[in-house]
Formats: C-alpha cells, sequence, structure tokens
C-alpha cells in the first residue's frame, strides 16, 4: 500500500530581503496506491518542487504530505521509501552499470546474493543485462535512462517519483521509453508520480493528471475528462494539441437559440449560432462579454461532411494550410481573430482559398472571460 496525501502544501523560497517566491500555493492532493499520477504545467509552476517536497530532498514550508497515513514531513529521505528518476539520470560516471544499480543496496547493507538477485532481474525487465559491465558514458541516452530507472527499481520503494525522465531523449526514444515506463508501472503495481511539461506524455501515461499553474492546481481529473470537461481556460488550451482555439465575443439571441458574435471592428466578425445545451449555459451571459472555444478537431471542411446544420457554418481565408497525411491543419483568420482547424480534406489548400467550414457544436464551450471558467 502506499497512498499519498498531500495537506495544504505550501514552498516558499526565500530570496535575500524580499517576501520570497511562492513556488507551490497550498496545493491539496490524493494520488492513491497504485495509482500513476501526471503532475503537468508550464515551465516554473512548482512541479519539480512539489515532487522534491515529497522525495525530502526540499524543506516543506507549511502544510503536510503522508504516506499511508504517516505523516513524513520530518522523516530522512532514505527513510522514506521512495525512489527518484531524474532527467539528468544522475549516474556515477566511474561506475559500471551494475554497481550504479547496486550502489544503493549498498549503502543499505544489503547481502550479496539479495543485490545482485535484485539487480539481476531489474536488468531482465528493463532489457539491458549485456549492458551490466558498461560504464555511463558508453550508453546511448535511452540506456542511460533505463539504467536510471534500473536504479529506482531495485530499491522495490513503496512510491517512485520521476522528474522529466524522458526530456533528453530523441522524439522516438521518447514515445518508447513512455510505453515502457506505463508497462513497467502495470508490472510493478507501485505507486508512480511522473513531472512532465508535455501533455502528449501526460495524457497517454496518466491515470489521472494534475493540472498547475503558478503554484496552484487547476483541475485533477483522468486524461479525457480533462480534455472533455476542462474547468476552465488554462486547462482548455494546455491540453490538447493544436490547443483550443478561443474567441472573444457577445451573446445575443436568435431565434430558439442564442447566437454567439466575435468582437470585431468593421463588418468582418463572425457570428454562429449555439446548440441547445450551450444557449441554456449562455443565458446569464446575453450581452455580454463572452468567450467562446472550440478544439481544432472539431471544425471540419464542409466538403466532408455530409449532414449539417447551416446555421453552424462559418466562411473564412486559409493563412497556411500544413499537410500532415493522415489530416490537414489550417492557419484561419475570421478577420478579428486567427485560429486553428485539424480538417479531413480531400484536396490542398492554397493561401488566400476560401473555405467554409462546419463547427461540432455539441463539443464548443463557454467561459466567462473574468474568472476563465467554463460555463
Ligand atoms: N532553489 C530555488 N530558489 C528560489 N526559487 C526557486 C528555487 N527552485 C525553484 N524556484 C522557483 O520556484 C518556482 C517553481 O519551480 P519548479 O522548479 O518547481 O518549477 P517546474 O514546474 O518544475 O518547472 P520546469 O518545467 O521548468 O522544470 C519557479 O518560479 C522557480 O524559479
Ligand atoms: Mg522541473
Amino acid at each position: 500500500m502506499a497512498k499519498v496525501l498531500i495537506k495544504d502544501l505550501v514552498k516558499i523560497y526565500p530570496d535575500g530581503k524580499g517576501p520570497g517566491v511562492r513556488a507551490v500555493n497550498s496545493i491539496d492532493l490524493t494520488i492513491e496506491d497504485r495509482e500513476f499520477m501526471v503532475l503537468v504545467g508550464p515551465s516554473g509552476c512548482g512541479k519539480s518542487t512539489t515532487l522534491r517536497m515529497i522525495a525530502g530532498l526540499e524543506e516543506i514550508t507549511s502544510g503536510e504530505i503522508s504516506i499511508d497515513g504517516r505523516v513524513i514531513n520530518n522523516v530522512l529521505p532514505k527513510d522514506r521509501n521512495i525512489a527518484m528518476v531524474f532527467q539528468n539520470y544522475a549516474l556515477y560516471p566511474h561506475m559500471s552499470v551494475y554497481d550504479n544499480m547496486a550502489f544503493g543496496l549498498k549503502l543499505r547493507k544489503y547481502p550479496k546474493e539479495e543485490i545482485s538477485k535484485r539487480v539481476n532481474d531489474a536488468a531482465a525487465i528493463l532489457g539491458i543485462e549485456p549492458l551490466l559491465a558498461r560504464k555511463p558514458k558508453a550508453l546511448s541516452g535511452g540506456q542511460r535512462q533505463r539504467v536510471a530507472v534500473g536504479r529506482a527499481i531495485v530499491r522495490k520503494p513503496k512510491v517512485f517519483l520521476f522528474d522529466e525522465p524522458l526530456s533528453n531523449l530523441d522524439a522516438k526514444m521518447r514515445v518508447s521509453m513512455r510505453t515502457e515506463i506505463s508497462k513497467l508501472h502495470a508490472r510493478l503495481a507501485s505507486t508512480m508520480i511522473y513531472v512532465t511539461h508535455d501533455q502528449v506524455e501526460a495524457m497517454t501515461m496518466g491515470d489521472r493528471i494534475t493540472v498547475m499553474k503558478d503554484g496552484d492546481i487547476m483541475q485533477v481529473a483522468e486524461p479525457l475528462e480533462l480534455y472533455n470537461h476542462p474547468k476552465n481556460m488554462f486547462v482548455a488550451g494546455f491540453i490538447g494539441t493544436p490547443p483550443m482555439n478561443f474567441f472573444r465575443g457577445r451573446l445575443s439571441r436568435g431565434g430558439n437559440n442564442l447566437v454567439f458574435e466575435e468582437n470585431h471592428s468593421g463588418n468582418k466578425g463572425f457570428k454562429i449560432h449555439l446548440s441547445d445545451t450551450l444557449s441554456r449555459k449562455g443565458a446569464p451571459f446575453v450581452d455580454k462579454e463572452i468567450v467562446f472555444g472550440i478544439r481544432p478537431e472539431d471544425i471540419a471542411d464542409i466538403l466532408t461532411v455530409s449532414d449539417f446544420n447551416p446555421n453552424h457554418t462559418l466562411e473564412t481565408v486559409v493563412e497556411i494550410s500544413e499537410p500532415m497525411g493522415s489530416e490537414t491543419y489550417l492557419y484561419l483568420d475570421t478577420g478579428a481573430h486567427s485560429f486553428i482547424a485539424r480538417v479531413r480534406s480531400t484536396d490542398r489548400f492554397a493561401i488566400n482559398d476560401k473555405v467554409k467550414l462546419v463547427l461540432d457544436m455539441e463539443r464548443a464551450h463557454l467561459f466567462d472571460p473574468v474568472s476563465e471558467k467554463i460555463l
């Protein structure tokens, strides 16, 4: 069992005379036993600081961290039964792969046979048995990463902590290590907390994802819940590539449903009818400022849609088209806002082509422009 409970956790780094840097701003978070929890967010949002406080490498300013009901604030890092894998691997250059993996166990005075068994088992899991005699400098980046993971596995910790472990690898290696770590999680059935700023890693690996910003938690949810039901504009814009399009504008009444009209100068803004659901949600905002959000993948080229509501269409001009093979990214402009559509296209698009689009209004969102919360 290893359930990690974080209560009202604060970290303020002193900065000389000033009030200090508030890196973590009183967060509450529960990581369930055997859960793979991803902490994600932009650079500087407090991910590493949170992880380092769990590991005991950073002093806690206030609040509480407990593992299985035992408060560990004042427990030494070595006694927390936690293993951490760092971005830079932190391998000892003068030691062989075997010794790097065995080092922590030797320090803890494990019997030789036990150490040998654990190192060989971990090497087998990670497919690095042929490398055990080599020094780190004779390994590729991906192999070094495996050794760093192996060093954590041999400890049989209650909780694994990963701080951007794949960011030094090339794109292909990242994808393959990503699946290996996911498999490892399934195999070891242990609690893992994984920090990344890569939202694709977060979506593909996490049982749940914690999205952070400026030391605060924006939302904690399962990947598809975050994607389909973001709580606010930050999460909506952070999860998904390319990100959700946002349009600032106003709502008015138009027949049965509300109509969104984007803010514009001159006569270039677009108008679109909202779905029944969105009209209900938007009712308190009639004649007020609002933000309309729609994901690039919920916008289609009209030529590829057989059945659509003419009130949910929009004509714009192509600024740039990026054919990806399976789909095309269209960079478009309404005259007042730039936006992106991911379309299944039948033809190539040229710059300045006029294109008619259908918006899936059942998947669109409205946000309060002041609180940035979803309606
Ligand atoms: N030792 C330190 N002294 C002072 N400020 C620090 C220290 N370490 C981190 N910070 C500040 O705390 C904030 C959070 O840093 P942290 O390293 O936790 O961010 P992060 O989310 O891990 O970012 P990244 O994705 O860049 O690794 C940042 O504003 C950072 O500048
Ligand atoms: Mg970091």
